[in-house]
């Protein structure tokens, strides 16, 4: 990309400073520069990307108070880490703008913003700098989180678990437990939360979906036409899929990647190894862990296994791992810390994701054609559950909670050799063709990625200039 003209308009681009967003952001930030643009990454201390795997990007660290970070992963601490993230980062976010946009040569076009950091829509208006929202995760999700208030009224949430298999008719095709809650002590904050997300993204001037037109065309109508998304939206997804997968993998992980897997799985025949990792926020329980280790162990299939430290609630890493499973399996199971995720995926001995349901992993996924087995955890992920396993009916979903022979059962369904296996792989690879439609020149990735452009360059007129 060197050598490219700039167009003489800079961005500013603040992510939210978890993995799961900080990668879609770089992705972004990547494909604007491609686009002529000069990149500025605003970051916290907490969690901040490295620099030197980006030279032609400029940083600048708002010095976030030092209590701010996520030291356990848990639904309620999430909640509280982004409470305490947009409450505390407000006067940080506008000194360190204000110094930007004085010294800064360049003009700056916008501001573009993760949608969870609702705090900066303020601070834009403040400054008169046009802010333009990043939202990472799925348009569907986000048609769910909208529709909160008024799920709230009809009384399907708090959710009863005596009503957890009811549709939830004005949001087909979910239920009840397909809704994006959290299991948190105090609901109000997380309403309150929702609230914000959804609301600063309406008063933005635009929302960037990592998602593609035709996976979510009717979710992205259904914004525009009831939750009255009266913005620009542009769909340019998937982000990833711009770049050669080896030189996208590696420079936004927070966490160093074991390459050794790859050649793991170059000793694997095509489609015979499962994929299992459940993201960088999940926390499981010992027992849980246990039934999922039974469940690879009896599947009789070669599985690599992502355990990030801190995934086992209570433990370091593997202590609860029952000695001599491993071993018994004679290297039919590796288990990693954490995979260069996206080569994983790409790797034609991978044959099955199981997921749970992040939406970067959903859709790293569907890039390959990779079927899934959906297991998620809260918010989000039990939408795009939903999604993956009736809408695109692209994998299955466990749906009575986690037990060795139900987890043996969905292995067999979707890996061995049978019908139903065969049907959702063939839908899989048909949508990783959709994939690479709407990429290409004239495809609907593409040309809503010229009007992003497009719209970016007229924001600049009514931009904050310093005196
Ligand atoms: C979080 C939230 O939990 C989720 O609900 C929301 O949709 C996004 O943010 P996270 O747990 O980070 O998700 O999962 P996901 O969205 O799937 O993102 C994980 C990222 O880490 C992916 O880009 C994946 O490629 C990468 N990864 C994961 C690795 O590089 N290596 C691994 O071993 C596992």
């Amino acid at each position: 990309m060197e050598g490219v003209e700039r167009k003489g308009r800079r961005l500013l681009l603040i992510p939210l400073p978890l993995q799961g967003h900080i990668n879609p952001m770089l992705h972004l930030a990547q494909i604007l520069y491609s686009n002529a643009f000069s990149i500025t990454i605003l970051h916290t201390t907490f969690n901040s990307p490295d620099p030197s795997n980006y030279p032609h990007f400029n940083f600048s660290c708002i010095q976030e108070p030092s209590s701010l970070c996520l030291s356990q992963s848990s639904a309620s601490h999430l909640l509280n880490f982004l409470l305490a993230l947009n409450a505390q980062c407000v006067t940080p976010f506008q000194e360190c703008v204000t110094k930007l946009l004085s010294e800064e040569p360049q003009p700056v076009a916008c501001l573009i913003s993760d949608a969870l950091c609702y705090f900066t829509q303020g601070v834009a208006d403040k400054l008169r700098l046009p802010r333009i929202v990043l939202r990472t995760g799925g348009v569907s999700s986000f048609v769910a989180f909208a529709a909160f208030p008024f799920l709230r009224l009809k009384g399907y949430i708090p959710i009863q678990d005596c009503k957890l298999e009811e549709a939830v008719t004005e949001v087909p095709p979910l239920r009840v437990k397909d809704l994006p809650t959290v299991k948190t002590e105090e609901p109000e904050k997380y309403y309150e939360l929702l609230h914000r997300f959804v609301n600063e993204t309406k008063n933005s001037l635009g929302v960037i979906w990592n998602s593609f037109q035709e996976l979510e065309s009717s979710a992205l109508t259904k914004l525009s036409q009831e939750f009255s998304f009266s913005m620009p939206m542009f769909p340019i997804g998937p982000f990833h899929k711009y770049f050669p997968t080896s030189s996208s993998s590696s420079c936004s992980s927070l966490i160093s990647q074991d390459q050794s897997c790859i050649s793991w799985l170059d000793k694997h025949s095509p489609n015979s190894v499962l994929y299992v990792s459940f993201g960088s926020v999940a926390a499981i329980t010992e027992t849980d862990f246990l039934e999922i280790a039974w469940g690879l162990a009896n599947s009789n299939h070669p599985f690599l296994w992502v355990v990030r430290p801190g995934l086992i609630m209570g433990s370091k890493w593997l202590e609860p791992l029952p000695s001599g499973l491993m071993e018994n399996l004679e290297g039919r199971g590796l288990i990693v810390k954490w995979a260069p995720q996206l080569e994983v995926l790409a790797h034609s001995a991978v044959g099955a994701f199981w997921t749970h349901n992040g939406w970067n992993s959903t859709l790293e996924s569907i890039c390959e054609g990779v079927p899934m087995i959906c297991m998620p955890c809260f918010t989000d992920q039990k939408v795009n559950a939903r999604y993956v396993s009736h809408v695109w009916r692209i994998g299955l979903q466990l749906e009575n909670g986690v037990e060795r022979g139900e987890i043996e059962r969905a292995i067999r369904r979707l890996m061995d050799v049978n019908a139903e296996g065969k049907e959702i792989r063939d839908r899989a690879l048909k949508l990783k063709e959709e994939v690479k439609l709407c990429l290409k020149t004239g495809g609907s990735s593409c040309s809503s990625l010229e009007a992003l452009v497009t719209y970016i360059l007229s924001l600049e007129s009514s931009t904050f200039q310093a005196s």
